[in-house]
């Protein structure tokens, strides 16, 4: 489990340590060549990148794992301690680095163990989740949820469809933006 920790910390930096050159993105000259980026990139699988707070869904991912649940291998998990501190810009950055998927989840509304994170984090998901398509990547790769910490079996489900939908669309072929 440490090391695991260690892996998603190190990720988390990544991905959070780049975010400044995401900023420049040039949205209306990144969009055709994802476009052109998001054909099918042969058989390998899908590599979903899953962003997920501490509190909440982590600890679902972790009750589903204890409870044996059987979920698609295709996720990487990277843990922030509230969705509130997920800048969109965290997903379009895993887009770039390769990711087929982006899975966001955090506590329930009303359940942020930092009171309202996750209402802010809300607004910014639906932004992106309407914006997105503009950057060439279908909204289909993209997703937001909420998963407490006793629904291990709710996460299973969440990760089982959304890996399923990302796998009828295919691997992704090169940088999105
Ligand atoms: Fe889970 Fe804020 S602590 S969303």
């Amino acid at each position: 489990m440490a090391d695991q920790t260690t892996t998603q910390a190190n990720d988390a930096a990544v991905v959070a340590g780049d975010t400044a050159a995401a900023g420049t993105i040039d949205a209306a000259s990144g969009a055709g060549a994802a476009v052109a980026a998001d054909g099918a990139a042969g058989d390998r699988p899908v590599k979903i990148v899953g962003i997920v707070c501490n509190w909440c869904s982590y600890a679902g991912a972790d009750t589903a794992g204890t409870g044996r649940f059987k979920q698609p291998p295709n996720l990487r998990l990277i843990r922030v301690p509230c969705t509130g501190r997920v800048d969109p810009l965290f997903a379009l950055k895993a887009f770039e680095k390769g990711a087929d998927g982006v899975l966001i989840s955090g506590c329930h509304p009303g359940d942020c163990h930092y009171s309202e994170g996750n209402y802010y984090a809300r607004r910014k998901f639906e932004l992106l989740e309407r914006m997105i398509h503009h950057l060439g990547i279908p909204k289909e790769r993209f997703r937001w949820t909420w998963v407490s910490a006793s629904e291990g079996q709710r996460w299973q489900q969440v990760v089982t469809e959304f890996v399923a939908g990302v796998e009828k669309l295919g691997p992704r072929e090169g940088r999105a933006l």
